[in-house]
């Protein structure tokens, strides 16, 4: 047999089921929520937009659900007009403005237009097309860490002012970060929020045997390998996202070695690809200063006048660095009840 006629393709029914971008044709244990959702957003239908705010842990699929919706009210009425914009990929109130007029297809010369003029186009669109654009920012506190929050005026100043209409659905993992914008943007962004909690190990079970059934062939996989990969998203705070990754890496590791069957052993293999791809997707959210600080706290404690100290920073950007490395759950941190200094380690 030669080297490429392998026995490719035998594990993988439907390889695209686990990427990240798949969106399942059904979402399931989250009726409840996907129900919210469409109740609050569903003004459009009758013209008067609405914001909604999703908050929860990743993998608890915030996004999916967001997504899912949005599909069905662009299916069921042609008033609408969804776009998708992930703040972590545009993160600048130029860029996201920008972004949301091409999704609207309008055209925007490359040598870039002023902010006020790209909103212009986001409000001719409307009154052009009769459509209202339900517009998705996903990981939105992104915006807050790197100041950029002022896009969420526009937004606001459109339906206020300046005579448009616009639905935004916000989604976060950092219900905090949030809670600190302006009283204005919170009133009008946060009034309706959704919270999603963690999915149960049976949960998580339910949705990795429907992506199973969608993307491999039923005699490569049995009970057990999906039982695994359900368990270990479970032990990593009820994540999907994890699970399903698992699950795929799995099924890759058996059809590198040509088996037709995913074996307990490739799950083990798999697990370890997942938590250093996890980590390394962690740390992409990092900035340079944080790493730095980071590559100088040890598994030891240290005080941190200790690490003011030693670094060459700024007191403040080491604080607001420790802040966040903490939140993401590189390091942890604890109190002198005597001396009140805080000490922190590496986990
Ligand atoms: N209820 C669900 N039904 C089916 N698949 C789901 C469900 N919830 C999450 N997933 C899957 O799990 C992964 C993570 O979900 P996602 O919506 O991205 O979570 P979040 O946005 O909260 O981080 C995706 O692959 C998604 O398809
Ligand atoms: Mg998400």
């Amino acid at each position: 047999m030669g080297l490429f006629d392998s026995s490719e393709g035998e594990i993988f029914k439907n390889e695209e089921v686990f990427s990240p971008e798949y969106l399942p044709n059904e979402i399931i244990h989250r009726d409840k929520e996907v129900k919210e959702i469409a109740y609050f957003i569903k003004g459009v239908l009758k013209g008067n937009p609405a914001n909604v705010f999703l908050h929860g842990p990743t993998g608890s699929g915030k996004t999916s659900c967001a997504k899912y919706v949005l599909k069905e009210l662009e299916e069921y009425s042609g008033k609408v007009k969804n776009i998708y914009i992930n703040c972590w990929h545009y993160s600048t109130r130029y860029s996201i403005l920008s972004q949301i007029a091409y999704s609207l297809d309008q055209f925007v010369p490359r040598r870039g237009l002023a902010p006020d003029q790209l909103i212009e186009i986001i409000i001719e669109y409307g009154k052009k097309e009769g459509k209202i654009p339900v517009i998705i920012l996903d990981e939105v506190d992104t915006l807050c860490k790197k100041k950029e929050e002022g896009v969420l005026y526009d937004l606001l100043r459109i339906g206020e002012s300046l005579g448009g209409k616009v639905s935004c659905i916000l989604i976060t993992n950092d219900y905090g970060i949030v809670m600190k914008l302006d009283q204005r943007i919170k009133s009008s962004f946060v009034q309706r929020s959704i919270q999603f909690v963690p999915y149960r190990p049976s949960e998580l079970r339910d949705i990795l045997n429907e992506r199973a059934r969608a993307g491999l062939f039923p005699e490569s996989y049995d009970e057990e390998i999906v039982g695994a990969c359900a368990g270990f998203g479970a032990r990593n705070k009820g994540d999907a996202r994890i699970a399903v990754r698992l699950l795929w890496n799995s099924a890759k590791e058996a059809e590198k070695e040509s088996r037709k069957k995913i074996e307990i052993e490739d799950v083990e293999k798999a697990k370890k690809q997942v938590l250093v791809e996890k980590e390394g997707e962690r740390k992409e959210k990092l900035n340079d200063n944080d790493n730095e600080i980071l590559e100088n706290i040890s598994s030891e404690w240290v005080e941190s006048s200790e690490l003011y100290n030693k670094l060459n920073l700024d007191k403040r950007k080491i604080r607001i660095s420790m802040e966040t490395l903490e939140k993401l759950g590189f390091i942890e941190s604890k109190i002198d009840r005597n001396t009140g200094s805080k000490s922190v380690r590496k986990l």
